[in-house]
């Protein structure tokens, strides 16, 4: 005698296990914490789990139609284990370790200015401080500001294309901040008192005290009996105020095109505890052609000009060694200032 299991069995459960399998997963899918996971593995692939009971089942089924009734169980039990794993894995993703809210919070990274927006920054203010104010000009320029107006004609060796950065279709680099006296003096009438840093580019090769581009902070003062006493005092005062107290200065002899008298003015100031003299910039008493190319009546009007490097003066106060260091944009040597 034939059982009426023994008949529906195969067409009966396989088709059955499709819609156990569906069951299998909705509940998977809604289990939304640990313990919920936990209890649907017990439920679904534990010892005593349904997969368990299914293939027990497997008995009843006619023993032609068995083959077939565990290749379904078998597959059923690979999808449930796979999406089970998949989920606890997510489940743990997304919990994470466990919070404490006690936990004081991680500090928020701070950033900070450049060391030479700083010291530009510091620059300006002492500076600012004796009734200097800032002006600026263009890093492109042409050669009736970065020569022709300073006094350094076609011939002046410094024109070479080798020592410029001269651009396609006319122009070039600036090479020094004077540029900026000559756009100042075009457009106002003395007198003026003004301070300009910024960025100056000569192709020089990179080494420890060489950078093809770096900063100058140029100054100018025009005003009726400006003597050289007001130039030195004003370099002194800017030494003291800005290196300290035990800051000191000299002058020496030098030549520029568009000062005369011109001098090289050299600081006396500790480097690593002893104290040395160190180059800063040069200066000097503005030169009647540079008044004569901007329109200043020469025998009216007197001044004195300087131009210092700022890399220079940045490394000097905080013990750089090495102008390169201030471009490579590393933040472990950038983060100690
Ligand atoms: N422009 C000069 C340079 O780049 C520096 C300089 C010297 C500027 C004397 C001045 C000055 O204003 O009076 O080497």
């Amino acid at each position: 005698m034939v059982t009426l299991r023994e008949i529906h069995c195969v067409p009966i459960m396989i088709s059955s296990i499709d819609q156990i399998e569906v069951e299998a997963l909705e509940g998977l899918k809604n289990s939304a914490d640990k313990a919920a996971l936990e209890q649907w593995r017990i439920a679904w692939l534990g010892s005593k789990g349904r997969l368990k009971s299914l293939m027990a089942d497997m008995k009843t089924c006619p023993p032609e139609d068995r083959p077939a009734y565990g290749q379904r169980m078998n597959a059923l039990k690979k999808t449930l284990e796979a999406a089970f794993k998949s989920q606890k894995s997510d489940d743990s993703a997304q919990q994470g370790p466990p919070l404490d809210v006690t936990e004081p919070g991680l500090p928020a990274g701070q950033g900070r200015q450049h060391i030479l927006s700083r010291t530009i920054e510091e620059i300006i203010d002492v500076f600012s401080r004796m009734g200097f104010t800032v002006a600026e000009g263009p890093e492109v320029e042409n050669e009736w500001y970065n020569f022709e107006a300073l006094n350094m004609p076609e011939t002046h060796p410094a024109r070479e294309p080798s020592d410029n950065f001269f651009l396609e279709g006319g122009g070039m680099l600036r090479t020094q901040t004077s540029t900026v006296q000559i756009r100042v003096m075009e457009q106002s009438k003395p007198p003026l008192r003004i301070i300009s840093p910024g960025r100056v580019y000569r192709p020089d090769t990179h080494d420890a005290t060489h950078y093809s581009m770096f900063h100058q902070v140029e100054g100018l003062c025009v005003d009726r009996g400006v003597t050289l006493v007001d130039l030195k005092a004003t370099l002194f005062n800017f030494a003291r105020t800005f290196f300290g107290p035990e800051a000191d200065l000299r002058m020496r002899p030098s030549f520029f095109p568009f000062t005369e008298p011109s001098a090289e003015v050299d600081m006396r100031m500790p480097v690593r505890g002893k104290m040395q003299w160190v180059e800063l910039g040069g200066c000097g008493m503005v030169d009647p052609n540079v008044f004569k190319a901007v329109g200043y009546d020469p025998e009216e009007w007197t001044g004195f000009a300087f131009g210092l490097g700022i890399e220079r003066i940045a490394m000097r106060k905080y013990g750089i060694p090495d102008i390169r260091w201030l471009f490579e944009n590393d933040a472990r040597f950038l983060r100690q200032f």
